[in-house]
């Protein structure tokens, strides 16, 4: 028997939430460690189902992990398997992220290509054509990438687009690659400044982290280390969003508020009072009296507004006044969720990578399907604004990035339950 969540609209959220360590940074992280033998022990590891996937897909490469609370340890042998087609990397999406370090490491790699996802194709093509610069042959063969390459050497590489994946698959080959590798229109995002500090304290030679032009110096060894995973600032948004929508007062901790620049700038523009703490206390706080206003969004790479923060921003139009605009750059059927969101009364219509949405007053409950992470929990926001019961199932994909995610909104004053479907 699966489970769903009951959302009862109508509470306004008030308190305080903790957000912990980026699902988007852990797995990388957890990857890296394959760079260096030894013990790596990273803290501020989420309690979401992607973490122990990873650990089995690490120990299929003949790693031993512990998880503990919100520590992995995870110790790399001398001689790893480069076979990374387990039955743990096939369930694993964010599998890829072994390709650049195993290749780095062993100088080849068998990966499983992950399945096909619902926010649109993820093509491969730049992490392939990044790794062949730096001296690899790559191609697909039985469902999974291989690439082999006699030596790596450092190299001048273009992206035509500043991946994440792509970076940090190409950055962590690079670091153990002979001489200097340059990567230019490199992804900025701060899961990638993580990634680089983790390197650098494993003795990576990079310049350049959080800006466009990533330039490594490659060394012949890395050493294991001890590293604190940042906090997750789509979840810290998802919160942002839910005290907005629901006319709320909320305290988030545990993210660096600097992360989330647009976002809360986006926020006061439709009328919230935002304040932003800095230092060990590190967060923001978000309070919205009355209804809030209709803001235009446009996703883009970091620093601009995250494609995975992109069906909050529907969401809060959805019931905001006035008409918003939302653009959507990166991945085309990140907009299907639109058609969940007319079915809990959203005016909302799509044409291409634009969607128009016509703020209402309040939404109605509805039976609702999540397709992924993010569109899951934005239909919950949604939930929380509509009259009566909204049954959100799928719940799964929202449980991959949302560790406690009914307990929080409870602590909040939301009215949600696990129910049996
Ligand atoms: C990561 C995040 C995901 C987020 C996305 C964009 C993880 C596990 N996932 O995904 O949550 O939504 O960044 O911020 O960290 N592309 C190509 N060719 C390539 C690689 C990418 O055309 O070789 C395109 C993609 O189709 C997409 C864009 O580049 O349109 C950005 O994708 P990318 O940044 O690589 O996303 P991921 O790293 O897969």
């Amino acid at each position: 028997m699966s489970e769903h969540f009951r959302v009862h609209g109508g509470a306004r959220l008030v308190g305080e939430v903790d957000v912990v360590g980026a699902k988007n940074s852990v797995l990388k992280l957890m990857a890296a460690a394959l760079l260096a033998e030894g013990t790596t022990t990273l803290t501020n590891c989420p309690d979401i189902l992607d973490v122990p996937l990873m650990a089995d897909a690490l120990r299929s490469l003949g790693c031993e992990v512990e998880l503990e609370g919100d520590v992995a340890r995870i110790t790399t042998p001398a001689e790893l398997s480069y076979h990374a087609d387990s039955e743990a990397m096939g369930k694993l999406r964010a599998s890829i992220c072994v390709l650049g370090p195993l290749v780095g490491r062993c100088k080849r790699a068998v990966v499983a290509l992950p399945g096909g996802d619902a926010i649109g194709s993820r093509p491969l093509d730049m992490h392939q054509s990044g790794l062949e610069k730096l001296g690899a042959k790559t191609w697909i063969e039985h469902g999974c990438i291989v690439a082999e390459a006699e030596g790596l050497h450092g190299a001048q590489i273009w992206l035509d687009f500043p991946s994440m994946g792509a970076t940090e698959n190409i950055l962590m080959a690079a670091v153990l690659a002979n001489g200097t590798t340059v990567i230019d229109n490199a992804a900025r995002e701060p899961e990638i400044i993580d990634l680089c500090l983790m390197l650098t304290q494993m003795g990576a030679r990079i310049e350049g982290a959080g800006t466009s032009t990533l330039t490594v110096h490659g060394v012949t060894e890395l050493k294991p280390t001890e590293h604190r995973v940042i906090g997750d600032r789509i979840v810290g948004a998802t919160w942002g969003f839910a005290a907005a929508m629901t006319r709320g007062d909320v305290r988030v901790r545990g993210v660096n508020p600097h992360h989330l620049d647009l976002v809360l700038e986006k926020l006061r523009m439709a009328g919230a009072e935002v304040t932003v703490y800095e230092g060990e206390d590190e967060g923001f706080r978000v309070v919205m009296d009355g209804r809030p206003k209709a803001v235009d969004f446009v996703t883009l790479p970091y620093p601009g507004f995250a494609t995975d923060n992109q069906p909050f921003a529907i969401a809060l139009s959805a019931v905001s006044e006035g008409t918003s605009m939302i653009t959507e750059n990166l991945f085309e059927a990140r907009f299907r969720f639109i058609d969940e969101m007319i079915r809990l009364g959203a005016d909302a219509r799509t044409d291409g990578h634009h969607a128009v949405i016509r703020g209402v007053e309040q939404l109605s409950s509805a039976p609702v399907w999540a397709s992924d992470i993010r569109a899951g929990a934005g239909l919950v926001l949604a939930g929380l604004c509509a009259d009566g019961a909204t049954e959100v199932y799928e719940i799964f994909h929202i449980e991959r990035g949302y560790p406690g995610f009914v307990e929080n909104l409870r602590k909040l004053g939301a009215d949600v339950e696990r129910v049996s479907s």
